[in-house]
């Protein structure tokens, strides 16, 4: 899949005043911190180079390093089979900032369901969030799992993750048919 460029503003938002404000409630960035992220970005497929940065930002995002865990996520989703996996980058135009990623891929016939495309992972920079990064990223992967021939998109969240459940109901995400179940084991 060709990658397709956005700007961070290109919504129909006025650019904060000083080109690199957040839109909300989140920090002014300043332009010695973080100069790429005012500029455009595309999104295209991870690529080896991109693990570090993704490990980096998942790591800042969640608080907890999972060096290995990507290492096998980018192995078996970066590299394999293309077709139903599908992990996306949101990269700043000048090439030197991950600003977001996605993972996903389509999965058929498990617990019952006719194959549609699960959303297993997605993350944005805090300093560019609300500027439509995860709404493309989302785009992207819905636009992959529609080309592979599905026309069902399918993710978790846990209950108490409020800004997970805004993005993903704003995309049009809504509750699905199926009821998770957990017991601990003894
Ligand atoms: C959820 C997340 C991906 C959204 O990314 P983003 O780039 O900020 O999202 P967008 O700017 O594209 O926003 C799209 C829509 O989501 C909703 N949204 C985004 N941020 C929101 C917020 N802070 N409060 C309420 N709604 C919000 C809005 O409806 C927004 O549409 P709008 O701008 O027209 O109002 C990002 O906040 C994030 O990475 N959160 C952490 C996710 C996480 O925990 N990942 C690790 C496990 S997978």
């Amino acid at each position: 899949m060709a990658s397709a460029a956005f700007s961070v503003f290109d919504r129909g938002q006025a650019a904060p005043s000083d080109a690199l404000g957040k839109s909300r409630d989140g920090p002014v960035v300043s332009q010695a911190t973080a100069p790429a992220r005012s500029a455009a970005f595309h999104v295209r497929r991870a690529e080896d180079a991109d693990l570090a940065k993704v490990i980096a930002l998942d790591m800042e995002v969640t608080g907890v390093a999972k060096d290995a865990y990507w290492a096998d996520l980018h192995e078996r989703y970066a590299t394999r089979r293309p077709g139903e996996r599908f992990f996306f980058v949101a990269e700043s135009a000048d090439k030197r900032q991950i600003l977001g990623f996605v993972i996903g891929e389509i999965r058929a016939w498990e617990f019952g369901s006719e194959p549609c495309g699960w959303v297993f992972g997605v993350s944005v920079d805090p300093e560019v969030r609300e500027h439509g990064v995860g709404e493309r990223l989302l785009e992207t992967i819905s636009a992959a799992f529609r080309d592979a021939g599905v026309g069902k998109m399918r993710t978790l969240i846990s209950h108490g993750n409020h800004l997970l459940m805004s993005f993903f109901r704003s995309q049009g995400m809504m509750a699905g048919p199926y009821l998770q179940l957990e017991r601990d084991l003894p």
